[in-house]
């Protein structure tokens, strides 16, 4: 339930000409069946061992066992594929349709729905990357490409085929292709993240919204914090207290709706 006093700031807010951002994490995905990433069902078994999302998701992992995280990856999606967009994701596309040039969307989820719920890639910095998307593992070049068609998602058994093999390779030179995912084991950049317009649009930012996410990530906690320091509104959406909440609630222009983002 939004109190009163939030609904008159958010009013206002609307009428005047300052910059919005709305900042996601898993949770917004949560109500569309995507499991979140720190919850139970990240786990993935590789010969006799069973790995946490943190040991999957890194270059190390993928030049050790780079059939296993393309099965990993093509798995996750399969899930965010027949994924659905849920009233949380409408409610931030219909927030950039009101807002048009004032809107910024940093999201930290790879699951491409935000895109496919109307907003604009060119104002949606999807710092964590996108997996439906593929790119050089030798970064013979920065491009991005969609998967080839012909890759399919695959069940929790099933292995890679070598057809999946030809054509998860680089199109410009041949080399192996690696999803288009930030690993626990690289830096943001500006290129491939956004990571220098992600922080542009913090310092003007005068209304941020976080929604769904534990706030573990680095770029993210530089985006809250430097809207904090500059005096803008924080208002945190999530089911649980999370360092965001905790933020947003310790200066005098913060506000936690604790609850399901949809
Ligand atoms: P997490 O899985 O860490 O956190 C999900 C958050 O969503 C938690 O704070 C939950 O309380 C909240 N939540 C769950 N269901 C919700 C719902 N229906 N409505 C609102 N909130 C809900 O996911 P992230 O914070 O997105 O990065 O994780 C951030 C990053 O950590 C990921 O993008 C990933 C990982 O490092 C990389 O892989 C680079």
């Amino acid at each position: 339930m939004i109190d009163t006093a939030l609904k008159e700031l958010l009013v206002n807010f609307a009428k005047s000409r300052e910059p919005i951002c709305v900042l996601t994490g898993a949770g917004i995905s949560a109500e569309s069946q995507i499991p979140t990433f720190r919850g139970p069902e990240g786990f993935w078994t590789v010969g006799s061992r069973e790995y946490h999302p943190q040991e999957m998701a890194t270059f190390q992992m993928f030049l050790q066992y780079p059939d296993e995280v393309w099965r990993w990856y093509l798995y996750r999606m399969g899930i965010c594929k027949t994924a659905l967009p849920n009233p949380g994701h409408l409610a931030v596309s219909e927030m950039e349709r009101m807002f048009g040039g004032r809107f910024t969307l940093i999201t930290q989820n790879v699951d491409g729905l935000h895109l496919r719920s109307g907003n604009s890639p060119e104002r949606t910095f999807q710092i964590h990357g996108n997996i439906f998307h593929m790119r050089c593992a030798g970064e013979c070049t920065r491009n991005i490409y969609p998967l080839p068609p012909g890759v399919s998602p695959k069940s929790k058994e099933e292995p890679l085929t070598e057809e999946d093999r030809r054509l998860l390779r680089c199109p410009a030179c041949g080399h192996l292709a690696r999803p288009h995912v930030l690993w626990f084991d690289e830096s943001y950049d500006e290129i491939h993240y956004r990571y220098v317009s992600s922080l542009e649009t913090a310092r003007k930012t005068k209304l941020l919204i976080t929604v769904g996410t534990s706030g573990a990530t680095n770029l993210p906690n530089q985006v809250v914090h430097e809207v904090k320091r500059s005096g803008g509104i924080l208002i945190d959406i999530n089911m649980e207290e999370n360092p965001f909440s905790r933020a947003a609630l310790s200066g005098k222009n913060g506000f936690f709706l604790k609850g399901k983002s949809g």
